[in-house]
């Protein structure tokens, strides 16, 4: 019973309860993420997919890949619609509108959470891997070829992890998967 997966005009999204915490990640055929601190290939169907699927929600990212980000009209780095939530040990002096900053994983994750309901933990890898046991479901988007990236994104996989649902996208395959532990879909 996929009644959580939305379709508007061929636009494929996944409704998510709140308290959910979705990683969501592109990674290529050896579960590469990044390389020299930017992602190498260039899917626009998947950027799309990522704006559709987290917008109106708390995006938690890492420093690094905050600073990868484009500058927006007002000089400032962000996430339009959603809440940018930067992870980061270091203070930072003025962050955008629309963007709040942390050093403890747990404790962002718990403001994200109570601002906006879902949370995604879109990474990169050092962040994947810090809030990987508050993940609830992961969204892959599954990249052809080996981009030899220098970044990797964290092991997701039976038993612990259940893939739910995979889809066709153009120049992707989506995956959904689920611990096993929060339940069936
Ligand atoms: N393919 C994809 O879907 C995807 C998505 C996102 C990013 N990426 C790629 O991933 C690469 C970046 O990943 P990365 O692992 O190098 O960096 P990152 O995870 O984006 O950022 C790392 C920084 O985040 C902060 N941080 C991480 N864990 C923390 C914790 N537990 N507590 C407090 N602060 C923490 C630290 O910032 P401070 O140093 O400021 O303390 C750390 O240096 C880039 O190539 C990027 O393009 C790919």
């Amino acid at each position: 019973m996929m009644n959580n997966i939305i379709e508007e005009n061929g636009d494929l999204r996944i409704d998510f309860e709140s308290g959910a915490v979705v990683m969501i990640a592109a990674v290529d055929d050896a579960m590469g993420l990044g390389r020299r601190g930017a992602i190498p290939w260039n899917v626009p169907s998947d950027r799309a997919f990522f704006r559709r699927q987290t917008m109106g929600a708390a995006v938690i990212v890492g420093r690094v890949t905050y600073e990868s980000l484009p500058v927006g009209r007002d000089g400032r780095r962000g996430l339009d619609g959603r809440l940018c939530a930067v992870l980061s040990r270091r203070s930072v002096a003025a962050p955008g509108a629309g963007v709040v900053w942390g050093s403890d994983a747990r404790e962002l994750l718990e403001r994200c959470r109570a601002a906006r309901g879902v949370v995604y933990v879109a990474g990169g890898g050092m962040v994947y891997r810090a809030l990987l046991p508050q993940a609830t479901d992961v969204l892959l988007s599954r990249i052809a070829g080996d981009w030899q990236c220098d970044v990797q994104f964290v092991a997701v996989g039976a038993p612990e992890w259940q893939l739910v649902a995979a889809w066709p996208m153009p120049g992707f395959v989506l995956q959904w998967w689920r611990k096993s532990a929060h339940g069936g879909v």
